[in-house]
């Protein structure tokens, strides 16, 4: 029987066949249960040769079955460990990635140039009211810049009309109101601004950055130092010029549009020397009714003032051609410009 039994332990194939084979021998109904069983009904003599033999036996199948146990064990680890290699050079498919939009990009890039610079980060509405967009920019009812700017009305009865910004410069006067007329002010404020209006350079809703100073003894060389330091640090060149054409804007006196020099690399034109002028921004000294509307003395506080589309600014600084595409949230555009992996 032992060696029987211990020839089926070697046999088995499978855990299963292996567990098998200890109900046969081991278990209630086993061989060797029965065997133990015997010892019971034997005269105190027999049981002393015959119990050693039948414990022997059971401890040699228990023994044989759990080393037999064990290499079965190790051999399936091993094989499983071989059918598990990793071949490295496979290709892998990576997942994409969000990335920063440009527009968010040229944001944060404002936000950290103009810090250096000492100014703030400053918010308003786009909903806002037609006082802030316009009466106290100094464009009256009456002004055709009301026209010129395409503004969306909100319907309904307001204390006062609504409109969806048409500009950022409305934050002029609530950055002004929160300073209380008493402290200068420093700020930028980028954000939204719609005008209803659409084609390959514009789309009804685009981003500017309002740039405001307002305190004692302002110029308009600081104007110039300040647009021209910004323009090189965003542009990171050295050689950026600027221009200065006289315009106008209600909320200025003087206005002046900003034009940055360009030369032609390659048939594209880069920003940077002055082979050619582009113009980025309208500027000026901040008008005296305007610095009023703000809650400040004309007389003691003067003030220079820029408006400049963030859109235009990223599309000249990246390259880009197609304004809407900053809207259609198109991938594969964004990967090729190496704004989402
Ligand atoms: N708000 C003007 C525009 O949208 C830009 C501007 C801002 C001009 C500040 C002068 C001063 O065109």
């Amino acid at each position: 029987l032992r060696t029987d039994l211990l020839a089926s332990v070697d046999a088995a194939g499978s855990l299963d066949a292996l567990d098998a084979v200890r109900v046969h021998a081991l278990g209630k109904q086993g061989a060797v249960t029965g065997l133990l069983k015997t010892l019971g009904g034997m005269s105190p003599e027999e049981r002393q040769a015959t119990g050693p033999r039948i414990h022997s036996l059971r401890e040699a199948v228990t023994d044989a079955i759990a080393t037999r146990k064990a290499v079965m064990e190790r051999d399936a680890l091993d094989a499983r460990l071989a059918g598990e290699t990793l071949d490295m050079t496979l290709p892998v498919d990576l997942p994409t990635t969000g990335g920063v939009h440009p527009v968010s990009q040229v944001m944060d890039e404002l936000a950290e140039i103009f810090a250096d610079l000492g100014f703030a980060v400053a918010t308003g509405p786009e909903i806002e009211d037609d006082w802030h967009n316009f009466s106290a920019l100094n464009i009256p009812e009456t002004h055709p810049a009301r026209a010129m700017h395409d503004t969306f009305y909100l319907a309904g009865e307001h204390e006062r009309p609504m409109v969806l910004r048409t500009h950022t410069s409305p934050v002029q006067i609530r950055a002004m109101k929160a300073a209380g007329g008493t402290k200068p002010v420093r700020i930028i404020a980028p954000g939204r601004t719609y005008r209803s209006d659409s084609d390959a350079t514009h789309t009804p809703m685009f981003h500017q950055v309002e740039g405001l100073v307002i305190d004692k003894g302002i110029t308009m060389g600081h104007l110039k130092w300040t647009l021209e330091t910004f323009l090189k640090a965003f542009f990171e060149r050295d050689d950026i010029v600027l221009r200065l054409r006289p315009s106008y804007f209600p909320f200025t006196e003087p206005s002046a549009e900003v034009d940055v020099g360009f030369s032609i690399q390659n048939g594209k034109r880069v920003i940077g020397g002055a082979e050619g002028w582009m113009e980025v921004l309208g500027s000026g000294m901040v008008h005296r009714k305007v610095i009023a509307a703000g809650g400040y003395d004309p007389d003691e506080w003067q003030g220079f003032a820029f408006g400049c589309g963030i859109d235009r600014l990223a599309m000249l600084k990246y390259g880009m051609d197609d304004l809407r595409a900053f809207f259609d949230g198109d991938l594969r555009w964004l990967k090729h410009y190496g704004f989402s992996a």
